[in-house]
Protein backbone atom coordinates (compact mmCIF):
# COMPACT_ATOMS: atom_id res chain seq x y z
CA UNK A 1 0.00 0.00 0.00
CA UNK A 2 1.41 3.27 -1.17
CA UNK A 3 1.88 6.01 1.82
CA UNK A 4 0.50 9.34 0.17
CA UNK A 5 1.41 12.71 1.98
CA UNK A 6 -2.01 14.21 3.12
CA UNK A 7 -3.80 17.10 1.92
CA UNK A 8 -6.22 19.09 4.08
CA UNK A 9 -9.12 19.43 2.00
CA UNK A 10 -11.71 22.36 3.10
CA UNK A 11 -15.13 22.87 1.50
CA UNK A 12 -17.11 25.79 1.70
CA UNK A 13 -20.88 25.29 0.86
CA UNK A 14 -23.19 21.83 0.49
CA UNK A 15 -25.54 23.17 -1.63
CA UNK A 16 -26.47 21.69 -5.41
CA UNK A 17 -22.44 21.55 -6.19
CA UNK A 18 -21.34 21.26 -2.58
CA UNK A 19 -22.85 18.12 -1.86
CA UNK A 20 -22.05 16.07 -4.78
CA UNK A 21 -18.10 16.98 -4.51
CA UNK A 22 -18.61 15.48 -0.53
CA UNK A 23 -20.38 12.61 -2.16
CA UNK A 24 -18.09 12.09 -4.93
CA UNK A 25 -15.02 12.76 -2.46
CA UNK A 26 -15.78 10.51 -0.19
CA UNK A 27 -16.76 7.66 -2.88
CA UNK A 28 -13.92 7.80 -5.35
CA UNK A 29 -11.19 9.32 -2.74
CA UNK A 30 -8.77 6.38 -3.36
CA UNK A 31 -9.07 6.69 -6.76
CA UNK A 32 -8.16 10.26 -6.58
CA UNK A 33 -5.57 9.78 -4.35
CA UNK A 34 -3.62 7.65 -6.66
CA UNK A 35 -3.98 9.95 -9.57
CA UNK A 36 -3.12 13.12 -7.45
CA UNK A 37 -0.16 11.39 -5.80
CA UNK A 38 -1.66 12.70 -2.70
CA UNK A 39 -4.38 11.72 -0.01
CA UNK A 40 -6.92 13.87 0.00
CA UNK A 41 -8.67 14.63 3.35
CA UNK A 42 -11.87 16.57 3.58
CA UNK A 43 -11.06 18.50 6.73
CA UNK A 44 -14.78 20.12 7.33
CA UNK A 45 -17.67 21.49 5.50
CA UNK A 46 -19.12 24.69 6.16
CA UNK A 47 -22.40 25.87 5.31
CA UNK A 48 -25.39 28.21 7.27
CA UNK A 49 -27.51 25.93 8.59
CA UNK A 50 -26.07 22.31 9.67
CA UNK A 51 -29.42 20.51 10.08
CA UNK A 52 -30.96 21.82 6.41
CA UNK A 53 -31.58 19.17 4.68
CA UNK A 54 -28.84 17.99 1.91
CA UNK A 55 -29.14 16.28 -1.79
CA UNK A 56 -26.39 13.83 -0.73
CA UNK A 57 -25.12 12.26 2.61
CA UNK A 58 -22.78 13.87 4.38
CA UNK A 59 -21.49 12.51 7.84
CA UNK A 60 -22.72 15.19 10.14
CA UNK A 61 -19.18 15.75 12.21
CA UNK A 62 -17.91 16.96 9.21
CA UNK A 63 -20.31 20.27 9.28
CA UNK A 64 -19.45 23.39 10.48
CA UNK A 65 -20.88 27.03 10.64
CA UNK A 66 -16.76 28.47 11.41
CA UNK A 67 -16.37 28.93 7.75
CA UNK A 68 -13.01 31.10 8.95
CA UNK A 69 -11.73 28.72 11.33
CA UNK A 70 -12.13 25.65 8.69
CA UNK A 71 -9.46 27.39 6.59
CA UNK A 72 -6.86 27.96 9.06
CA UNK A 73 -4.33 25.34 8.18
CA UNK A 74 -6.24 24.01 4.75
CA UNK A 75 -3.96 23.44 1.76
CA UNK A 76 -6.71 23.78 -0.47
CA UNK A 77 -9.81 25.24 0.17
CA UNK A 78 -13.04 24.95 -2.52
CA UNK A 79 -15.18 27.57 -1.96
CA UNK A 80 -19.14 26.69 -3.27
CA UNK A 81 -21.26 29.40 -1.33
CA UNK A 82 -21.69 31.47 -4.37
CA UNK A 83 -22.77 35.21 -4.85
CA UNK A 84 -19.90 38.02 -3.67
CA UNK A 85 -19.60 38.46 0.34
CA UNK A 86 -18.51 35.99 2.35
CA UNK A 87 -17.16 34.08 -0.56
CA UNK A 88 -14.23 36.95 -1.53
CA UNK A 89 -12.99 37.68 2.22
CA UNK A 90 -12.91 33.70 2.52
CA UNK A 91 -11.08 33.26 -0.52
CA UNK A 92 -8.81 35.84 0.26
CA UNK A 93 -8.09 34.84 3.75
CA UNK A 94 -7.45 31.02 1.79
CA UNK A 95 -4.72 32.64 -0.26
CA UNK A 96 -3.22 34.81 1.96
CA UNK A 97 -2.60 31.65 4.08
CA UNK A 98 -0.81 29.93 1.19
CA UNK A 99 -3.90 27.48 0.25
CA UNK A 100 -4.82 26.84 -3.15
CA UNK A 101 -8.41 27.75 -4.07
CA UNK A 102 -11.16 25.85 -6.66
CA UNK A 103 -13.96 27.84 -6.77
CA UNK A 104 -17.45 27.94 -9.29
CA UNK A 105 -18.14 31.15 -8.51
CA UNK A 106 -18.52 33.05 -12.02
CA UNK A 107 -20.21 36.14 -10.57
CA UNK A 108 -17.52 36.19 -7.63
CA UNK A 109 -14.48 35.88 -10.78
CA UNK A 110 -16.18 38.66 -13.08
CA UNK A 111 -16.42 41.30 -10.28
CA UNK A 112 -13.31 40.75 -8.62
CA UNK A 113 -10.91 38.10 -10.46
CA UNK A 114 -7.76 40.63 -11.31
CA UNK A 115 -8.17 40.93 -6.88
CA UNK A 116 -8.32 37.25 -6.34
CA UNK A 117 -5.70 36.02 -8.49
CA UNK A 118 -2.99 38.78 -7.63
CA UNK A 119 -3.18 37.16 -3.89
CA UNK A 120 -2.73 34.12 -5.20
CA UNK A 121 0.53 35.25 -7.08
CA UNK A 122 1.86 37.40 -4.30
CA UNK A 123 1.88 34.13 -2.06
CA UNK A 124 2.45 31.58 -4.94
CA UNK A 125 -0.77 30.01 -4.99
CA UNK A 126 -3.30 29.18 -7.12
CA UNK A 127 -6.67 29.85 -8.36
CA UNK A 128 -8.68 27.21 -10.39
CA UNK A 129 -11.93 27.69 -11.78
CA UNK A 130 -12.81 25.16 -14.47
CA UNK A 131 -16.28 25.09 -13.15
CA UNK A 132 -17.42 28.34 -13.34
CA UNK A 133 -17.79 29.00 -16.87
CA UNK A 134 -20.02 25.77 -18.75
CA UNK A 135 -20.03 23.55 -15.32
CA UNK A 136 -18.89 20.37 -16.72
CA UNK A 137 -17.10 21.18 -19.90
CA UNK A 138 -13.61 21.31 -20.13
CA UNK A 139 -13.01 24.87 -21.22
CA UNK A 140 -10.93 26.55 -18.72
CA UNK A 141 -8.21 24.57 -19.23
CA UNK A 142 -8.17 24.03 -22.85
CA UNK A 143 -8.23 27.28 -23.02
CA UNK A 144 -5.35 28.38 -20.90
CA UNK A 145 -2.86 25.51 -21.60
CA UNK A 146 -3.81 23.70 -24.49
CA UNK A 147 -4.37 26.47 -26.82
CA UNK A 148 -1.81 29.26 -25.04
CA UNK A 149 0.74 28.15 -28.53
CA UNK A 150 -2.48 29.75 -30.80
CA UNK A 151 -3.95 32.79 -31.52
CA UNK A 152 -7.92 32.85 -30.54
CA UNK A 153 -10.19 34.99 -32.95
CA UNK A 154 -13.41 34.33 -31.69
CA UNK A 155 -15.50 32.67 -29.23
CA UNK A 156 -19.28 32.33 -29.42
CA UNK A 157 -20.50 30.25 -26.54
CA UNK A 158 -23.97 29.42 -25.56
CA UNK A 159 -23.09 29.35 -21.66
CA UNK A 160 -26.29 29.57 -19.84
CA UNK A 161 -28.69 26.12 -20.08
CA UNK A 162 -31.67 28.03 -18.75
CA UNK A 163 -31.96 30.54 -21.85
CA UNK A 164 -31.47 27.73 -23.86
CA UNK A 165 -33.47 25.36 -22.48
CA UNK A 166 -36.02 28.33 -23.05
CA UNK A 167 -35.33 29.23 -26.77
CA UNK A 168 -34.98 25.43 -27.48
CA UNK A 169 -38.38 25.03 -26.05
CA UNK A 170 -40.24 28.01 -27.87
CA UNK A 171 -38.63 26.94 -31.09
CA UNK A 172 -39.25 22.92 -30.72
CA UNK A 173 -42.60 23.30 -28.98
CA UNK A 174 -44.12 26.52 -29.42
CA UNK A 175 -44.28 27.59 -25.68
CA UNK A 176 -44.10 30.63 -24.31
CA UNK A 177 -40.96 32.40 -22.81
CA UNK A 178 -42.79 32.62 -19.62
CA UNK A 179 -43.91 28.87 -19.53
CA UNK A 180 -40.93 27.41 -20.46
CA UNK A 181 -38.87 29.39 -17.88
CA UNK A 182 -41.49 28.15 -15.66
CA UNK A 183 -40.32 24.27 -16.63
CA UNK A 184 -36.52 25.57 -16.06
CA UNK A 185 -37.03 27.01 -12.74
CA UNK A 186 -38.84 23.49 -11.64
CA UNK A 187 -35.96 21.22 -13.67
CA UNK A 188 -33.36 23.62 -10.79
CA UNK A 189 -31.63 25.36 -14.08
CA UNK A 190 -32.17 28.86 -13.15
CA UNK A 191 -30.98 30.90 -10.92
CA UNK A 192 -32.66 31.68 -7.61
CA UNK A 193 -32.93 35.06 -9.14
CA UNK A 194 -33.98 34.06 -12.70
CA UNK A 195 -32.96 37.16 -14.11
CA UNK A 196 -29.46 36.82 -13.89
CA UNK A 197 -30.37 34.13 -16.79
CA UNK A 198 -33.08 35.61 -18.45
CA UNK A 199 -31.42 39.20 -18.85
CA UNK A 200 -27.71 37.66 -19.37
CA UNK A 201 -26.22 38.62 -16.61
CA UNK A 202 -25.19 34.90 -16.14
CA UNK A 203 -23.56 34.74 -19.52
CA UNK A 204 -21.88 38.26 -19.38
CA UNK A 205 -19.97 36.63 -16.73
CA UNK A 206 -19.14 34.00 -17.97
CA UNK A 207 -18.00 36.17 -21.46
CA UNK A 208 -15.79 38.25 -19.28
CA UNK A 209 -14.15 35.08 -17.98
CA UNK A 210 -13.41 33.20 -21.46
CA UNK A 211 -12.73 37.10 -22.88
CA UNK A 212 -9.93 37.55 -20.34
CA UNK A 213 -8.46 34.34 -20.48
CA UNK A 214 -8.58 33.80 -24.71
CA UNK A 215 -7.07 37.38 -25.04
CA UNK A 216 -5.05 37.32 -22.09
CA UNK A 217 -6.70 40.83 -21.17
CA UNK A 218 -8.87 41.75 -17.93
CA UNK A 219 -12.04 42.16 -19.39
CA UNK A 220 -14.04 43.51 -16.68
CA UNK A 221 -17.79 42.47 -16.62
CA UNK A 222 -19.05 46.58 -16.67
CA UNK A 223 -17.55 46.58 -20.19
CA UNK A 224 -19.02 43.31 -21.65
CA UNK A 225 -22.13 44.30 -23.66
CA UNK A 226 -25.67 42.57 -22.22
CA UNK A 227 -28.88 41.92 -23.87
CA UNK A 228 -30.93 39.04 -22.37
CA UNK A 229 -33.82 37.11 -24.06
CA UNK A 230 -36.86 39.21 -22.85
CA UNK A 231 -38.12 40.51 -25.65
CA UNK A 232 -37.63 37.47 -27.72
CA UNK A 233 -41.17 36.56 -29.59
CA UNK A 234 -42.82 33.21 -30.56
CA UNK A 235 -42.92 35.08 -34.01
CA UNK A 236 -39.53 35.77 -34.16
CA UNK A 237 -38.58 32.24 -33.38
CA UNK A 238 -41.03 30.95 -35.88
CA UNK A 239 -39.63 33.19 -38.34
CA UNK A 240 -36.12 32.33 -37.89
CA UNK A 241 -37.41 28.79 -37.81
CA UNK A 242 -39.19 29.55 -41.89
CA UNK A 243 -35.90 31.14 -42.61
CA UNK A 244 -33.34 28.54 -41.55
CA UNK A 245 -32.06 30.08 -38.42
CA UNK A 246 -32.46 29.35 -34.91
CA UNK A 247 -32.49 32.10 -31.86
CA UNK A 248 -29.83 31.26 -29.34
CA UNK A 249 -28.50 33.53 -26.56
CA UNK A 250 -24.77 33.92 -27.54
CA UNK A 251 -21.80 34.98 -25.48
CA UNK A 252 -19.56 36.24 -27.82
CA UNK A 253 -15.48 37.21 -27.43
CA UNK A 254 -13.80 38.30 -29.83
CA UNK A 255 -10.24 40.14 -30.97
CA UNK A 256 -11.35 42.81 -33.53
CA UNK A 257 -10.05 45.79 -35.11
CA UNK A 258 -12.03 49.05 -35.02
CA UNK A 259 -13.08 50.19 -38.95
CA UNK A 260 -13.01 54.12 -38.17
CA UNK A 261 -10.04 53.88 -35.40
CA UNK A 262 -7.73 51.20 -36.56
CA UNK A 263 -7.28 50.41 -32.95
CA UNK A 264 -7.30 46.38 -32.30
CA UNK A 265 -9.04 45.42 -29.31
CA UNK A 266 -11.28 43.03 -27.41
CA UNK A 267 -15.04 42.86 -27.51
CA UNK A 268 -16.81 40.99 -25.33
CA UNK A 269 -21.00 40.58 -25.91
CA UNK A 270 -24.09 38.67 -25.21
CA UNK A 271 -26.90 38.98 -27.04
CA UNK A 272 -29.80 36.76 -28.73
CA UNK A 273 -28.91 36.21 -32.70
CA UNK A 274 -29.71 34.22 -35.70
CA UNK A 275 -27.86 30.98 -35.62
CA UNK A 276 -27.87 29.08 -39.38
CA UNK A 277 -29.29 26.06 -38.74
CA UNK A 278 -25.79 24.53 -40.08
CA UNK A 279 -23.88 25.67 -37.53
CA UNK A 280 -22.68 23.15 -34.63
CA UNK A 281 -24.55 25.41 -32.20
CA UNK A 282 -27.66 25.49 -33.77
CA UNK A 283 -27.89 21.69 -32.60
CA UNK A 284 -27.36 22.51 -28.60
CA UNK A 285 -30.79 21.53 -27.14
CA UNK A 286 -32.44 22.15 -24.08
CA UNK A 287 -30.03 23.10 -20.92
CA UNK A 288 -27.01 21.93 -22.58
CA UNK A 289 -24.10 24.32 -23.11
CA UNK A 290 -21.70 24.44 -26.12
CA UNK A 291 -18.64 26.47 -26.90
CA UNK A 292 -17.41 27.87 -30.00
CA UNK A 293 -13.90 28.71 -30.48
CA UNK A 294 -11.97 29.36 -33.83
CA UNK A 295 -8.12 29.71 -33.66
CA UNK A 296 -5.85 30.77 -36.37
CA UNK A 297 -3.79 27.73 -36.48
CA UNK A 298 -6.14 25.03 -34.56
CA UNK A 299 -9.85 25.88 -36.72
CA UNK A 300 -12.98 25.29 -35.46
CA UNK A 301 -13.00 23.83 -32.14
CA UNK A 302 -16.30 23.08 -29.97
CA UNK A 303 -16.55 21.80 -26.80
CA UNK A 304 -20.06 20.24 -25.40
CA UNK A 305 -21.93 19.16 -22.98
CA UNK A 306 -23.55 20.03 -19.14
CA UNK A 307 -23.55 23.67 -18.42
CA UNK A 308 -25.46 23.27 -15.00
CA UNK A 309 -26.49 20.56 -12.15
CA UNK A 310 -25.32 19.18 -8.87
CA UNK A 311 -23.38 16.36 -10.15
CA UNK A 312 -22.06 17.75 -13.39
CA UNK A 313 -20.35 20.77 -12.18
CA UNK A 314 -19.10 18.50 -8.99
CA UNK A 315 -16.82 16.77 -11.85
CA UNK A 316 -14.92 20.16 -12.79
CA UNK A 317 -14.64 20.94 -9.52
CA UNK A 318 -12.66 17.66 -8.56
CA UNK A 319 -10.80 17.76 -10.97
CA UNK A 320 -9.45 21.24 -10.36
CA UNK A 321 -9.21 19.20 -6.61
CA UNK A 322 -6.92 17.11 -8.61
CA UNK A 323 -5.03 19.35 -10.53
CA UNK A 324 -4.32 21.25 -6.97
CA UNK A 325 -3.17 18.57 -5.59
CA UNK A 326 -0.66 17.21 -7.99
CA UNK A 327 0.92 21.10 -7.96
CA UNK A 328 1.47 20.65 -4.13
CA UNK A 329 2.95 16.78 -4.42
CA UNK A 330 5.78 18.80 -7.54
CA UNK A 331 5.60 21.86 -5.49
CA UNK A 332 6.56 25.24 -6.72
CA UNK A 333 4.58 28.39 -6.75
CA UNK A 334 1.12 28.34 -8.83
CA UNK A 335 0.51 29.67 -12.45
CA UNK A 336 0.11 33.47 -12.40
CA UNK A 337 -2.93 34.27 -14.58
CA UNK A 338 -1.82 35.43 -17.82
CA UNK A 339 -2.87 39.53 -18.87
CA UNK A 340 0.01 40.56 -20.57
CA UNK A 341 -1.70 41.23 -23.86
CA UNK A 342 -3.64 44.38 -22.15
CA UNK A 343 -5.51 44.51 -24.87
CA UNK A 344 -8.39 47.80 -25.37
CA UNK A 345 -11.95 46.55 -24.23
CA UNK A 346 -13.97 47.70 -27.51
CA UNK A 347 -17.56 48.96 -26.83
CA UNK A 348 -20.15 47.88 -28.50
CA UNK A 349 -20.05 50.28 -31.87
CA UNK A 350 -17.04 49.06 -33.13
CA UNK A 351 -18.94 45.53 -33.15
CA UNK A 352 -19.48 44.92 -37.55
CA UNK A 353 -22.50 41.67 -38.05
CA UNK A 354 -25.37 41.12 -40.63
CA UNK A 355 -28.68 41.47 -38.99
CA UNK A 356 -31.93 40.71 -40.03
CA UNK A 357 -34.54 43.32 -39.91
CA UNK A 358 -39.00 42.44 -40.22
CA UNK A 359 -40.82 45.33 -41.11
CA UNK A 360 -44.49 45.94 -41.55
CA UNK A 361 -45.53 48.12 -44.45
CA UNK A 362 -48.22 49.37 -46.87
CA UNK A 363 -48.24 47.50 -50.04
CA UNK A 364 -48.60 49.81 -52.62
CA UNK A 365 -46.03 51.32 -55.23
CA UNK A 366 -42.23 52.68 -53.91
CA UNK A 367 -42.73 51.32 -50.69
CA UNK A 368 -39.55 48.53 -51.53
CA UNK A 369 -37.76 51.44 -53.30
CA UNK A 370 -38.22 53.96 -50.29
CA UNK A 371 -37.17 51.43 -48.19
CA UNK A 372 -34.03 50.50 -49.61
CA UNK A 373 -32.99 54.13 -49.90
CA UNK A 374 -33.14 54.03 -46.08
CA UNK A 375 -30.73 51.58 -45.79
CA UNK A 376 -28.48 53.06 -48.62
CA UNK A 377 -28.59 56.44 -46.95
CA UNK A 378 -27.30 55.01 -43.79
CA UNK A 379 -24.37 52.59 -45.80
CA UNK A 380 -26.15 49.60 -44.80
CA UNK A 381 -26.24 46.87 -47.62
CA UNK A 382 -29.34 44.96 -48.38
CA UNK A 383 -28.58 40.96 -48.76
CA UNK A 384 -31.68 39.73 -49.02
CA UNK A 385 -35.42 40.68 -49.01
CA UNK A 386 -38.50 38.57 -49.08
CA UNK A 387 -41.84 39.88 -48.89
CA UNK A 388 -45.18 37.98 -48.02
CA UNK A 389 -48.52 40.25 -48.92
CA UNK A 390 -51.25 39.59 -46.31
CA UNK A 391 -53.65 37.48 -47.42
CA UNK A 392 -57.65 38.44 -47.50
CA UNK A 393 -59.41 36.15 -44.24
CA UNK A 394 -60.13 32.67 -45.61
CA UNK A 395 -64.06 32.66 -44.36
CA UNK A 396 -64.87 36.11 -45.15
CA UNK A 397 -62.95 36.56 -48.33
CA UNK A 398 -61.79 40.54 -46.13
CA UNK A 399 -58.72 42.04 -45.80
CA UNK A 400 -57.77 43.01 -41.57
CA UNK A 401 -57.42 46.59 -42.51
CA UNK A 402 -55.07 48.48 -44.57
CA UNK A 403 -53.25 46.43 -47.12
CA UNK A 404 -49.76 45.89 -46.13
CA UNK A 405 -47.24 43.22 -46.71
CA UNK A 406 -44.19 41.95 -44.28
CA UNK A 407 -40.69 42.58 -45.28
CA UNK A 408 -37.89 40.61 -43.97
CA UNK A 409 -34.22 42.28 -44.96
CA UNK A 410 -31.24 40.69 -44.63
CA UNK A 411 -27.78 42.64 -44.46
CA UNK A 412 -24.48 42.72 -45.21
CA UNK A 413 -22.17 43.00 -42.30
CA UNK A 414 -23.05 46.27 -41.20
CA UNK A 415 -21.81 48.53 -38.08
CA UNK A 416 -24.14 48.86 -35.57
CA UNK A 417 -24.23 52.79 -35.27
CA UNK A 418 -25.29 52.51 -38.96
CA UNK A 419 -27.83 49.78 -38.00
CA UNK A 420 -29.32 51.80 -35.39
CA UNK A 421 -29.68 55.37 -37.98
CA UNK A 422 -31.15 52.51 -40.28
CA UNK A 423 -33.70 51.12 -37.76
CA UNK A 424 -34.47 54.77 -36.07
CA UNK A 425 -35.50 55.77 -39.88
CA UNK A 426 -37.73 52.79 -40.78
CA UNK A 427 -39.47 53.79 -37.14
CA UNK A 428 -39.60 57.60 -39.00
CA UNK A 429 -40.85 56.43 -42.50
CA UNK A 430 -44.34 56.79 -43.64
CA UNK A 431 -44.40 53.55 -45.43
CA UNK A 432 -43.02 51.54 -42.59
CA UNK A 433 -46.21 50.77 -39.97
CA UNK A 434 -43.87 49.17 -37.39
CA UNK A 435 -40.57 47.83 -37.54
CA UNK A 436 -41.20 44.54 -36.22
CA UNK A 437 -38.01 42.72 -35.04
CA UNK A 438 -34.15 43.66 -35.83
CA UNK A 439 -31.93 40.85 -34.73
CA UNK A 440 -28.12 39.79 -35.31
CA UNK A 441 -27.10 37.05 -37.75
CA UNK A 442 -24.01 35.27 -36.05
CA UNK A 443 -22.14 32.16 -37.89
CA UNK A 444 -22.94 32.11 -41.32
CA UNK A 445 -20.16 32.08 -43.66
P1 LIG B 1 -26.38 26.57 -3.44
O1 LIG B 1 -27.13 27.82 -3.22
O2 LIG B 1 -27.14 25.32 -3.76
O3 LIG B 1 -25.46 26.25 -2.17
C1 LIG B 1 -24.76 27.24 -1.50
C2 LIG B 1 -24.16 26.63 -0.25
O4 LIG B 1 -23.40 27.62 0.41
C3 LIG B 1 -25.17 26.11 0.75
O5 LIG B 1 -24.76 24.89 1.28
C4 LIG B 1 -25.16 27.18 1.86
O6 LIG B 1 -25.37 26.66 3.16
C5 LIG B 1 -23.73 27.63 1.79
N1 LIG B 1 -23.56 29.00 2.28
C6 LIG B 1 -24.19 30.12 1.88
N2 LIG B 1 -23.75 31.18 2.59
C7 LIG B 1 -22.82 30.71 3.43
C8 LIG B 1 -22.01 31.30 4.43
N3 LIG B 1 -22.09 32.60 4.67
N4 LIG B 1 -21.16 30.52 5.12
C9 LIG B 1 -21.10 29.19 4.89
N5 LIG B 1 -21.85 28.57 3.95
C10 LIG B 1 -22.70 29.32 3.24
O7 LIG B 1 -25.33 26.88 -4.61
P2 LIG B 1 -24.81 25.93 -5.76
O8 LIG B 1 -24.25 24.70 -5.15
O9 LIG B 1 -25.85 25.80 -6.82
O10 LIG B 1 -23.65 26.81 -6.41
C11 LIG B 1 -22.40 26.95 -5.78
C12 LIG B 1 -21.48 27.71 -6.73
O11 LIG B 1 -21.33 26.96 -7.93
C13 LIG B 1 -21.99 29.08 -7.15
O12 LIG B 1 -20.92 29.98 -7.28
C14 LIG B 1 -22.61 28.83 -8.52
O13 LIG B 1 -22.63 29.97 -9.36
C15 LIG B 1 -21.65 27.79 -9.06
N6 LIG B 1 -22.21 26.94 -10.11
C16 LIG B 1 -23.35 26.27 -9.88
C17 LIG B 1 -23.88 25.45 -10.86
C18 LIG B 1 -25.12 24.69 -10.65
O14 LIG B 1 -25.57 24.01 -11.58
N7 LIG B 1 -25.72 24.72 -9.47
C19 LIG B 1 -23.21 25.32 -12.18
C20 LIG B 1 -21.96 26.03 -12.28
C21 LIG B 1 -21.49 26.84 -11.28
P3 LIG B 1 -26.81 26.07 3.63
O15 LIG B 1 -27.01 24.88 2.76
O16 LIG B 1 -26.65 25.75 5.05
O17 LIG B 1 -27.80 27.17 3.35
N1 LIG C 1 -28.27 29.28 -14.15
C1 LIG C 1 -27.11 28.82 -14.84
C2 LIG C 1 -27.53 28.30 -16.20
C3 LIG C 1 -26.42 27.74 -14.02
O1 LIG C 1 -28.74 28.25 -16.46
O2 LIG C 1 -26.68 27.98 -17.01
C4 LIG C 1 -25.02 27.44 -14.46
O3 LIG C 1 -24.17 28.53 -14.35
Amino acid sequence: MIEYRNLRVALLGAGSVGAQVVSLLLKHGDELAQRSGAGLELVGVAVRDIDAPRSAEIPKHLLTTDAEGLIVGADIVIELIGGLEPARSYILQALNSGADVITANKALLATHGPELFDAAEQVGAQLYYEAAVAAAIPIIRPLRDSLAGDRIRRIMGIVNGTTNFILDRMDTAGESLETALKTATELGYAEADPTADIEGYDAAQKAAILASLAFHTTVPIGKVYREGITSVTLEQVDAARKAGYVVKLLAIAERLVDKETGTEGVSARVYPALVPRTHPLATVHAAKNAVFIEAEAAGDLMFYGAGAGGIETASAVLGDLVSAARRHVIGGPGLAESTDANLPILPISSVTTRYQISLSVVDQPGVLAAVAMLFSTHGVSIETVEQTVAQPDPLTGEMAGMPGATLVIGTHEASESDLSATVLALGESSVVSSVTSVLRVEGSE
